[in-house]
């Protein structure tokens, strides 16, 4: 799902080429900036020498997933043994629970690019692809709580809500956008789209992101604080990538 991958880049931009320590630099013809791929200046070219630890990439992954984790066992235990980790309404906690998580891994998946240029850390680039597909996976479990437990697959409630409801419908866009980067986001796809191609498509992240925000902000009834913080730090990383865009960096 990351932006910005190379020719002969592994799908997340992590593997090492001859010549290449894996993060190298990497100007492409064509890149209009406002993409997170590689230019100049990117971060690509990480600080001397420096290599994550092998066993770094997995352990991300798994202490991501724990949230999936915690909240699939807290709802078979309040269902189970009537405990109250979920509120009194685990349906609705755990449609919220997994919602904001999506977000939150979209949100650090566009945070991966400027990370990079801050630090110097082009190793990071695995991770773009790797949060968001971590952002994907929450969404589809957020869209199954929301369609199997809380509407009980009834489409005609399908239907209404999405007809009715704006932020239901604005939710379901942010995913549908979603899919293609998810299916695209392997090798094979980065090949066959060719560069210019699959970073044109997977500039969608950003309006997904965008609809991601929204969808937030419309389904909170009073507080919008926690949206609201959400979309501020989406604006900080495309303002980020704006200016860097401007300044052709
Ligand atoms: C098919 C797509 C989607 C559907 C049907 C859907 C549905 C819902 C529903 C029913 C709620 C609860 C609203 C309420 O309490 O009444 C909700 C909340 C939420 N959704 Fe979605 N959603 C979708 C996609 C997404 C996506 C793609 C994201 C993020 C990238 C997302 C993030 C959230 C967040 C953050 C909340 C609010 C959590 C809270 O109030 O604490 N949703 N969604």
């Amino acid at each position: 799902m990351g932006p910005g991958l190379r020719r002969g880049d592994d799908g997340v931009g992590s593997g090492p080429r001859r010549g290449d320590d894996g993060v190298g630099p990497g100007l492409r013809r064509g890149d209009d900036g406002v993409g997170s791929g590689p230019r100049r200046g990117d971060g690509r070219s990480s600080r001397a020498g420096f290599r994550p630890p092998g066993w770094l990439h997995p352990v991300v992954v798994v202490a991501a997933l724990v949230p999936f984790a915690w909240v699939c066992w807290a709802f078979y235990s309040d269902l189970a043994h009537n405990t109250r980790y979920l509120t009194s309404e685990p349906i609705k906690e755990s449609e919220h629970f997994t919602g904001k998580w999506a977000l939150r891994y979209l949100l650090t998946c566009l945070a991966v690019t400027p990370a990079m240029k801050l630090l110097k850390a082009g190793w990071l680039v695995k991770y773009r692809r790797t949060f968001g597909l971590l952002a994907f996976f929450y969404a589809v479990v957020h869209l199954g709580i929301y369609f199997g437990l809380d509407i009980e697959l009834m489409w005609s409630n399908l239907v209404e809500d999405v007809a009715e409801r704006l932020y239901i419908t604005l939710g379901m866009l942010g995913l549908v956008l979603m899919v293609p980067l998810a299916v695209t986001s392997t090798k094979g796809w980065i090949r066959r789209l060719g560069n210019r191609r699959w970073n044109a498509l997977h500039r969608l992240v950003y309006v997904s992101a965008v609809l991601g925000c929204i969808h937030f902000y419309m389904a909170v009834k009073r507080d919008v604080t926690e949206p609201l913080i959400f979309a501020a730090i989406l604006a900080l990383s495309l303002g980020l990538r704006w200016r860097w865009a401007r300044a052709g960096r």
